[in-house]
């Protein structure tokens, strides 16, 4: 019987038979289940002559299962290998890629742009001391210069309104400050950042980025600015023909300052290309006034400078013909594909 049973487990046409005949002898009811329980029923003499050849049976039904096991698994995979064919010329699926943000891209090529100008480029925070948003730029507590520019405070949470000492940096001139009282001049910077102004239409957001420059050297004129911000306009518009116009201004921590606009014209959109059917203001500027570099511990008779403040969201809307500034914030994955740039 034993035999027998041998035989047919070396010849299960598959797994599940195997295990089928697995339980038949080796299962709580099974065959040799119940000639090993027999045992227990026999007088000793019989028990050690047949307790021997049970085990033995055991043992070799065991072996010949996982032998046979062995080769229908091994007969399986070989029909899945033969089966299963990876065709490695069918092309991959194809992933989504992300793209660079316009305004990550123009504050890239601003401080290419400067970089070869010599400018370094220094940092802010954007929760900042009213001191250096405000006071050290020459505009006193209670100046109603403080009111031109529309300012998000910071307050305690239960905390009193008269200590509110912080603000959302309303532009990146505190960064002036912050490099004029840290490091010694001369100096020719540049700050990138984001600024915050409670505003909002279509070319304007409560959040928006600036990029602040600052040089501080001895014998700096006007004619050093102009010449400055006309490098710079052209070799970001890649055109010598952009038309420039400087207009005078106020700012308190400028005299002189002078509004630098750009000419625009329809040919390609709304964008600068030579030609000025209208005029868009891109950038703030002037020499430092006096007593902004007095404030910073510096003698104003040794040391001069000018500084301007350029929005990296507009210079973008001009170079890449863009109409609402408010969709450079949304994150619309349609609008940044179109406008996104490969790296
Ligand atoms: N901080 C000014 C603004 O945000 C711009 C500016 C910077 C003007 C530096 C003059 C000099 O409007």
């Amino acid at each position: 019987a034993d035999s027998e049973l041998l035989d047919r487990i070396r010849s299960a046409p598959d797994l599940g038979a195997l295990d089928a005949l697995r339980v038949s002898a080796l299962g709580k009811s099974g065959s040799i289940t119940a000639q090993l329980k027999s045992l227990g029923k026999m007088s000793p003499d019989e028990r050690s002559a047949e307790a021997p050849k049970i085990h033995a049976a055991r043992e070799a039904v065991t072996e010949a299962i996982a032998a046979r096991k062995a080769e229908l698994e091994a007969a399986e995979l070989e029909k899945r290998l033969a089966t299963e064919k990876v065709d490695l010329s069918l092309p991959a699926p194809e992933r989504p890629q992300g793209t660079v943000h316009p305004v990550s891209q123009v504050l890239d090529e601003l401080a290419e742009i400067f970089a070869d100008l010599g400018f370094s480029v220094a940092e802010g925070p954007e929760i900042e001391e009213q001191w250096f948003n405000f006071t050290a730029l020459n505009m006193p507590e209670f100046h109603p210069a403080r009111a031109m520019q529309d300012t998000f405070y910071c307050r305690r949470i239960g905390g009193d309104p008269a200590e509110e000492a912080h603000v959302l940096r309303t532009h990146t001139s505190p960064v002036q400050i912050r490099t004029m009282t840290s490091q010694p001049p001369p100096l020719r910077l540049i700050a990138p950042g984001r600024v915050y102004r409670s505003d909002s239409d279509a070319t304007h957001t409560p959040m928006f980025h600036q990029v602040e420059g600052l040089v501080i050297d001895k014998g700096i004129t006007m004619g050093h600015l102009k010449w400055t911000l006309e490098t710079f306009l052209k070799a970001f518009f890649e055109r010598d023909d952009i038309v420039l116009r400087m207009r005078p201004s106020y700012f308190p921590f400028t005299e002189p300052s002078a509004e630098v606009d750009v000419g625009w014209s329809m040919e390609k959109g709304r964008r600068v290309v030579g030609g000025c059917e209208g005029w868009m203001e891109v950038l703030g500027s002037g020499m430092v006034h006096p007593k902004v570099i007095a404030n910073c511990g510096l003698d104003p008779d040794e040391w001069q400078g000018f500084a301007f403040g350029t929005g990296v969201d507009r210079l973008a809307m001009l170079k890449y013909g863009m109409d609402d500034l408010r969709a450079f914030f949304d994150g619309d994955l349609r609008w940044l594909k179109h406008y996104g740039f490969r790296s």
